[in-house]
């Protein structure tokens, strides 16, 4: 009886299993940077044994149209991996859940006309798992390409208050229940346009208050809310597949999300409300403050450095513009041969996406042992003789720990502002991501290098090789 239910078990099904084993093996492999390109190379042999069997194992209405999307969807995915710079990786993604989005509302909408068009009577269920496809789809779409734009630069990243924004938003809430109770009770197009018009809607609104230094939040909240979509259309459909994988995207976002919300030290509903900090006119821009600073050479740099004992290079995202992590590493190497302690702090929201610095120094196969976490490496700053700052700023202002008014208020951060001496390297005077000034250039202690972090870490190593 048991030996004939397993050999029971259809092809696709089978199949399927085997791509869920290899998702969440990629998944767990992902997390550690070791072993992180095995896990996406079998992610996404999972996902092309989910596809073949999808397409073997159904009646296949129209190869014509499958090749044709192969073909499209490939090539565009070849051409942006190839040609989509480092820097704008965080871009890509936020297009990335916007589309996943959009693919799980479309997907439902399909089946609903098909529902409709074969008089077909849609079970409550169905209908209501549409409706959760699209309006969550919606959102993930409209929302991810805010953050698309806030992080091209394209969309202010300061927070941007429209004045009865939460009515707004609670109104919005609201047409998406009534349209799904609509829609259950006499199932047809138009309530379900009404929600996908809303769920449109809310996306920008949800998004656009945010300010730029909570965006990492909000980019894992719309990563979730895609696998999200994914798996609530995997039930309109009934497939085994886009359940499973839609789920554990949603429930890896959810868990990036609270490591996230942690990081940033807020709470979700905090960062969703938006506007953190800035109507208590807060969010002074960098750039305009004429406060005089210490600024130094290449060559004092490297005579400081040269001569110390301990050294911790702080990455942040113009490590990232300047592609400065091979230069870095020679540098650490040659202080290393020095006898000089070397360790790297790597911030959580560093960058642009999550992992951002990792990624970066593995590149240039820094090693693991020298990464130290926020909670490891703050209690090492006082301890420390030289602290480098190379294209981080926001990661390390001390005024995160006291000014109320700032949109970083509270967000822990580096403290290398404890350490004996700070050189700190980036081009000019202008503010990070947040847009305020960084209180810990205006120190005693700490010295500006300007430049290019590329140009300024090269100049700094042929120094040390003459010391
Ligand atoms: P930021 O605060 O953005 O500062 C980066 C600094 O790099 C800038 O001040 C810039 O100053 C400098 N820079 C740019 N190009 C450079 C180059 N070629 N050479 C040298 N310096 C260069 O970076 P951060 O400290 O890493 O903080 C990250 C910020 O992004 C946080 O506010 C965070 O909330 C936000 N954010 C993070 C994420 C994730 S998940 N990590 C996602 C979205 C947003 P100059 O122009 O003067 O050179």
């Amino acid at each position: 009886m048991i030996t004939e239910a397993l050999f029971t078990i259809d092809f696709t099904n089978a199949a399927y299993i085997v791509a869920a084993v290899l998702f969440i093996v990629g998944l767990k492999q992902l997390g550690s940077p070791a072993t992180a390109r095995n896990g996406n190379r079998l992610s996404a042999l999972a996902m092309l044994v989910a596809v073949v069997a999808t397409i073997v194992g159904n009646d296949i209405a129209s190869w014509e149209w499958i090749l044709g999307g192969v073909i499209v969807g490939s090539g565009i995915g070849a051409i942006s991996a190839r040609r989509v710079q480092m820097t704008s990786m965080p871009q890509l993604v936020a297009v990335f859940n916007g589309f996943g989005g959009a693919a799980s509302a479309v997907v439902a909408a399909a089946e609903l006309i098909r529902l409709i068009d074969a008089n077909e009577e849609i079970a409550e269920n169905v209908s209501i798992t549409i409706m959760a496809s699209v309006i969550v789809g919606g959102v993930t779409l409209t929302g991810s390409f805010i953050a698309y734009g806030k992080l091209q630069g394209l969309v202010p990243t300061r927070p941007l208050l429209l004045p009865i924004r939460n009515v707004i938003n609670v109104g919005l809430l609201i047409t998406m229940i009534a349209s799904t109770v609509w829609l259950v009770a006499d199932p047809s197009i138009t309530p379900f346009l009404i929600a996908a018009g809303t769920a449109l809607a809310l996306g920008i609104l949800v998004v656009i208050p945010i300010g730029g230094a909570d965006m990492p939040v909000v980019i894992a909240l719309l990563n979730s809310y895609s696998g999200i979509a994914g798996a609530a259309t995997g039930f309109v459909l009934d497939n085994n597949i886009l359940i499973i994988a839609g789920s554990l995207v949603g429930a890896s976002g959810l868990i990036l999300t609270r490591i996230m919300t942690k990081a940033m030290n807020r709470s979700l509903a905090n960062v969703m409300l938006g506007g953190f900090g800035v109507e208590d006119g807060a969010g002074a821009s960098g750039g305009d403050d004429d406060r005089p600073v210490r600024s130094i050479q290449p060559d004092d740099a490297a005579t400081i450095l040269g001569y110390s004992q301990s050294v911790i290079f702080v990455p942040g995202y113009g490590l990232a513009v300047a592609q400065a992590q091979h230069q870095v590493r020679e540098l650490a190497d040659l202080l290393k041969d020095r006898g000089i302690r070397v360790s790297y702090a790597i911030h959580p929201v560093a960058g642009r996406m999550p992992g951002h610095m990792n990624v970066l120094l593995a590149e240039a196969n820094v090693p693991y042992d020298e990464l130290r976490d926020l909670d490891q490496i703050n209690s090492e700053f006082q301890r420390t003789d030289v602290a480098v700052v190379i294209g981080a700023n926001d990661v390390t202002n001390p005024s995160a720990r006291t000014d109320k008014s700032s949109p970083i208020y509270g967000m822990p951060i580096l403290n290398v502002d404890q350490a004996q001496s700070v050189i700190v390297m980036k081009r000019s005077m202008s503010s990070g991501f947040a847009g305020v000034q960084n209180e810990l250039f205006f120190l005693d202690r700490t010295m500006m290098l300007f430049g290019d972090a590329k140009d300024s870490v090269e100049k700094i190593t042929s120094e040390v090789k003459d010391l």
